[in-house]
């Protein structure tokens, strides 16, 4: 077939995947071609800026390496990755709710005993931490590992710091025979994500700011068991109606404490469901 038209030329290109192609894979690629044509139609987009968004998406490439991930960026800051999340992560009634990884975890963090600190040397408001891991039914999970993360005071990962390659502001820990992890560390800041490339001049183009309310970030596994990808966030942070990536959920706002008089406890109870 050929001449084709506007209308014509979306079940032309439908029409050219073979009957070999992987099942899904189809049907992926159909909707999505399906959509993109839509979307060309519905924008009437002209030549320069479709030119205009390929170059964004090259420049998006030419800002990856293995320590910074621009389509991520990009997926997270249009509301995508918490879809996908909400769609893999249905939860259920009281299960602790997930939200987005974010490209500051690193694998294999320091071993942080129960009552260790987190931030070790790291200035600013001290608070101490006291969870607990339990499975749907309320039973204590014992020996679940938690990897914990967080950025500074001044709103910095420690991969942000320095050479990055020192490990900081992040453990690795184990419940004990009660489901309970406990440690210090100093009060996670906001901060803006990384937007310094391509995805930040689009969100200041689109007049947004890059900014995340402060949070811990949790990673909670045990045998048997789902495990959730989350974060606690700071009660009261000036950034949870508006979060860049839109991660924050009510259920993960927690109270840190004042900024000052005595140290304050944040509690938290992570249930996980059990696997099917
Ligand atoms: C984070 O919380 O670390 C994060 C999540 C998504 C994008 C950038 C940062
Ligand atoms: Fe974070």
């Amino acid at each position: 077939m050929r001449n084709f038209t506007e209308q014509s030329i979306t079940d032309a290109a439908l029409a050219r995947i073979t009957p070999e192609c992987d099942p899904r894979l189809r049907e992926v690629m159909t909707v999505f071609i399906r959509h993109l044509h839509d979307f060309v139609r519905e924008t009437r987009i002209t030549q320069e800026e479709w030119l205009k968004g390929i170059q964004f998406l090259t420049e998006c490439g030419k800002f990856c390496d293995d320590k910074r991930q621009e389509f991520i960026l990009l997926s997270d800051t249009l509301g995508v990755s918490m879809l996908v999340d909400a769609i893999a992560n249905p939860g259920g009634p009281g299960i602790t709710e997930s939200t987005v990884l974010g490209p500051f975890f690193r694998e294999n963090p320091p071993v942080v005993p129960n009552g260790g600190d987190l931030a070790p040397g790291v200035a600013g408001r001290r608070v101490d931490v006291d969870c607990r891991v339990t499975s749907d039914d309320g039973t204590p999970i014992a020996g679940a590992q938690i990897d914990c993360w967080q950025s500074s005071p001044e709103g910095f990962y420690d991969s942000q710091i320095g050479d990055g390659e020192a490990h900081n502001l992040r453990g690795r820990l184990t419940s004990d025979k009660d489901g309970r992890f406990w440690f210090h560390t100093t009060l996670p800041a906001a901060y803006p994500i990384p937007d310094d490339g391509p995805v930040g001049a689009l969100l200041r183009a689109m007049g947004r700011h890059p900014m995340r309310p402060g949070h811990l970030h949790f990673w909670v596994q045990a045998p048997g068991h789902r495990e959730v990808i989350t974060h606690l966030f700071v009660k009261g942070d000036a950034y949870l109606e508006s979060d860049v990536v839109f991660g924050v959920k009510d259920s993960l706002v927690v109270d840190f404490g004042p900024q000052t008089g005595p140290q304050h406890t944040m509690r938290y109870e992570f249930r996980l469901k059990k696997a099917a």
